[in-house]
């Protein structure tokens, strides 16, 4: 059918046609903003899931929310390789020069800027291209200390005092936050314990992989009492029928219910999946109803396209011992697995791996559901790599 009609979009953020089965978070989100403003105390909210299961859309969602609710919002996505503070900086500068745009009087904005000043000035962030324009002169004393712990507090608390006096509340949402530091981590925590405790019109929301609720409670205790960390996962049966079904009945086409079945059973209701098998079996589809045969001719094309796409790209940036661990792992099955297994199917101890453990930890490709027990952070990637690899390398 059509290709320019096609109303699947599969792609990393790329928003798709019916957000489906994720009311409940908006309806969070509502709330979290809603108290926040009424300088009510509420936990920030910091989405955990899997690559691919819709965290980026959703957070796009939720600043928008936000921004409808009046808030100011930033959103940033967090980099392995770039430094809390640099990431942070102009974005910050962004906020405070939309805040005094908004009308009211006094110097909070003021302060704001000059304390970034002095907080760019110690982390010696060099902001690209832009100069920090201003004729202000940095506020000693104030996020000047050189540790992060104690600065980014005091930032948080001059930016959000400059919001709470226009009257405008902020949002800052952050994408991808396992990749912080723990000690960046710790200093974004105990800014937003200030901002609760002070009751400062200041709201955090996040997405990041499932590593990141034991990321943020090894770096502090009280981390769970300020955060909720709900778990985005796959779509159920039904909202994965929908999620198929509701964009093409837009445009007066159907699935067949077998057709569907089937996209479910491959796709496991994951959200990057049942769009690239939406996208594929559409533009393989002659007419509707769109038929279990044109899912089956589709599948043909689609697991190439996950290959090349979705499943290359992180492969690519893996060593041979890395690949080899993951091939190990997905020897196993989809998981997840004990590490002395893989141990076993390596045949080499359990305390060697340890390094290449971290590394594929840090990576992003495998994060530890229990103790011992290994999983990836990709659906379905031990079908990859059964595919890319289809030996299992062992130690003789
Ligand atoms: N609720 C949903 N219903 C249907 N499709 C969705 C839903 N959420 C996301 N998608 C689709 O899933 C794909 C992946 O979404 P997104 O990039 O937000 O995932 P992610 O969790 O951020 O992945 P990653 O961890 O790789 O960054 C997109 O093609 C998007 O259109
Ligand atoms: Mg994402």
């Amino acid at each position: 059918m059509d290709p320019i009609k096609n109303p699947f979009s599969p792609g990393a953020g790329s928003p798709p046609p019916e957000l489906v089965g994720r009311d409940n978070i908006l309806e969070q989100t509502r709330i979290l903003l809603g108290r926040v403003r009424a300088k009510r105390p509420e936990k920030s909210l910091l989405l955990t899931g899997l690559r691919g299961v819709g965290k980026t859309v959703l957070l796009n969602e939720m600043e928008r929310i936000a921004q409808s609710d009046g808030y100011r919002s930033i959103l940033v996505e967090a980099h392995e390789d770039k430094p809390l503070a640099a990431l942070l900086a102009p974005h910050l500068r962004r906020l405070l020069f939309d805040l005094s745009r908004v009308a009211g009087a006094g110097d909070k904005v003021r302060r704001g800027l000059a304390v970034l000043k002095s907080f760019i000035g110690t982390v010696r962030v060099t902001i690209g291209e832009v100069e920090l324009g201003l004729d202000i002169e940095p506020e000693r004393g104030s996020a000047d200390s050189g540790d992060l712990e104690a600065d980014l507090p005091d930032l948080f608390t001059a930016l959000a005092e400059a919001a709470a006096e226009r009257r405008t509340p902020v949002a800052i949402l952050i994408d991808e936050i396992q990749y912080f530091s723990l000690s960046e981590l710790s200093a974004l925590i105990m800014a937003m314990h200030r901002m609760q405790q002070r009751q400062l019109p200041l709201v955090l929301m996040g997405a990041g992989l499932p590593i990141l609720p034991g990321l943020a409670g090894e770096s502090k205790s009280y981390a769970e009492r300020l955060f909720n960390f709900p778990d985005i996962g796959p779509l159920s049966g039904p909202d994965s029928a929908k999620a198929l079904q509701d964009p093409v009945r837009e445009v007066a086409v159907e699935f067949q219910t077998a057709a569907i079945q089937e996209i479910f059973r491959l796709t496991q209701g994951y959200p990057y999946f049942l769009q690239e098998w939406g996208y594929q079996t559409w533009n393989h589809a002659d007419h509707s109803p769109i038929t279990l045969q044109d899912v089956r001719d589709a599948t043909e094309k689609v697991i190439p396209r996950l290959d090349a796409n979705f499943f290359r790209v992180r492969f690519d940036r893996l060593t041979p011992s890395e690949k080899n661990y993951l091939r190990a792992m997905a020897g196993l099955g989809g998981g997840p697995h004990r590490s002395s297994d893989i141990a076993v199917v390596l045949g080499v101890k359990v305390s060697s791996l340890g390094p290449v453990r971290a590394k594929l930890i840090k990576k992003g490709m495998i994060y530890s559901p229990t103790y011992g027990d290994m999983a990836f952070t990709v659906p379905l990637f031990d079908e990859f790599m059964r595919r890319a690899i289809p030996e299992v390398q062992t130690r003789e």
